[in-house]
């Protein structure tokens, strides 16, 4: 078993062994497969719920199928039940559902995914006010928003305990070298007082303060371009108690997208990555290519909107469908769409396999711990 210094992260009653999330990826790049295979490692594996039920997977599952007639379901909320159920049967680790707080389903997809007994629902792209709702009666799940600033953090807590008499029960903090959406401008994603490392103390300091007034513990994880174990040492030193790490579990064998999405990673070079305008209403980095420049041109222009998957998407006025787009590039069709990937996404060399990657991120880990605590030792000494 990989030793992690006894680092585990607790959230409530929810003992993960390993101080790893693994993000949420739309659409279709974190499903059953890999969120089973983190979980299974002893991280944090999470669904991506978006547009899940476009993807072309059949629904097989005869119950959930039932369910869907009778309280006619959307396709997105009856498949993302059948991969809750089937990634369960994969693992007995801890799982996630990733939701984006920006999609028109939001809330009955939160619900459903209560409903199904998943562990954890982490919200962002957008402030996830009425999470809470979801719970009703059924408690167990942990309800963990996706901020980037300690603002978003106040403000989120607050409405939760005003309204809900609920508290966070974690807070996912990404900064500017994610991939993805990013909840930064274009100005702030390269001014270096909005990077993860300057964003944590302040982040902290709000959530100790929450912690004072409520008397609950509530961990900050923290994303956003973590890409080797010392990253994970470094970020863990400012007080995180996890991290969040997406564009790593891209290039792995268990990693749902198609072969063709990984090898973009793998041919990746820095001067690839760009930040992009997204109909979603907010900056994005991805893989800039043909189709992401013909947007740019407006020659991308949806010719319908079938899905409405977005509240304040322009439809057929946006430059290009994002849905669409994702969901092409997740099944291997690369150049009718496009491929998000974290500022650090050029570094992958390879196709691993997510127990390789744990068993390297945590030796990465262990030799930065054993070198601080070696240091620490010298210092003191020298007193
Ligand atoms: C391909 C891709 C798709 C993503 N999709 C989502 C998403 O649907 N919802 C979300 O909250 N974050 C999304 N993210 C962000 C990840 O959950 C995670 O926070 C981020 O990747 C961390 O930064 P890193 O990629 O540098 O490790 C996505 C990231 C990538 C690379």
């Amino acid at each position: 078993m990989v030793d992690w210094h006894g680092k585990s992260l607790k959230i409530g009653e929810l003992n993960i062994r390993v101080p790893i999330v693994q993000g949420g990826m739309g659409i279709g790049i974190s499903g059953k497969k890999l969120a089973a295979a983190v979980a299974d490692q002893g991280g944090v594996g999470v669904i991506s719920s978006v547009a899940i039920g476009h993807l072309g997977i059949p629904l097989i599952d005869e119950e959930v199928a039932a369910l869907a007639k009778e309280r006619k379901e959307s396709r997105n909320i009856s498949v993302l039940r059948q991969e809750i159920r089937a990634a369960k049967k994969m693992t007995t680790g801890v799982l996630g559902v990733n939701i984006m707080v920006a999609i028109t389903e939001f809330a009955q997809t939160a619900k459903a995914a209560v409903e199904e007994g998943i562990d954890i629902i982490f919200a962002g792209a957008g402030l996830p006010l009425d999470l809470p709702e979801s719970l009703k009666d059924e408690g167990k799940t942990k309800l963990v928003p996706i901020i980037s600033s300690a603002k978003a953090a106040a403000l989120i807590a607050k409405r939760w305990m005003k309204k809900y008499q609920y508290i966070p029960d974690a807070f996912v903090l990404e900064g500017p070298a994610a991939g993805g959406h990013l909840g930064f401008s274009k100005e702030q994603i390269e001014d270096p007082k909005f990077q993860l490392e300057s964003l944590i103390p302040e982040v902290l300091k709000e959530i100790r303060r929450i912690e004072e007034e409520t008397g609950k513990e509530i961990p900050l994880i923290a994303g956003g371009g973590v890409f080797t174990g010392e990253d994970i040492h470094r970020i863990m030193a400012l007080g995180a108690s996890a991290v969040q790490i997406g564009t790593r579990f891209v290039v792995t064998e268990e990693c749902d997208a198609d072969i063709s999405f990984k090898e973009t990673y793998i041919n990746c070079t820095q001067d690839d990555i760009a930040i992009i305008e997204s109909p979603v209403g907010l900056p994005g980095r991805a893989f800039m290519n043909k189709f992401l420049s013909q947007a740019k041109e407006g020659e991308q222009h949806p010719k319908s909107c079938p899905r409405h998957c977005i509240t304040n998407c322009a439809g057929k006025e946006a430059p290009y469908c994002i849905s669409s787009a994702l969901i092409n590039a997740c099944i291997g069709k690369q150049d009718q769409g496009f491929a998000f990937i974290g500022a650090n996404g050029w570094r992958v060399k390879e196709i691993t396999t997510v127990k390789k990657l744990f068993e390297e991120l945590s030796a990465e880990f262990n030799k930065a711990m054993s070198e601080s605590s070696q240091s620490k030792r010298i210092v003191s000494t020298n007193l």
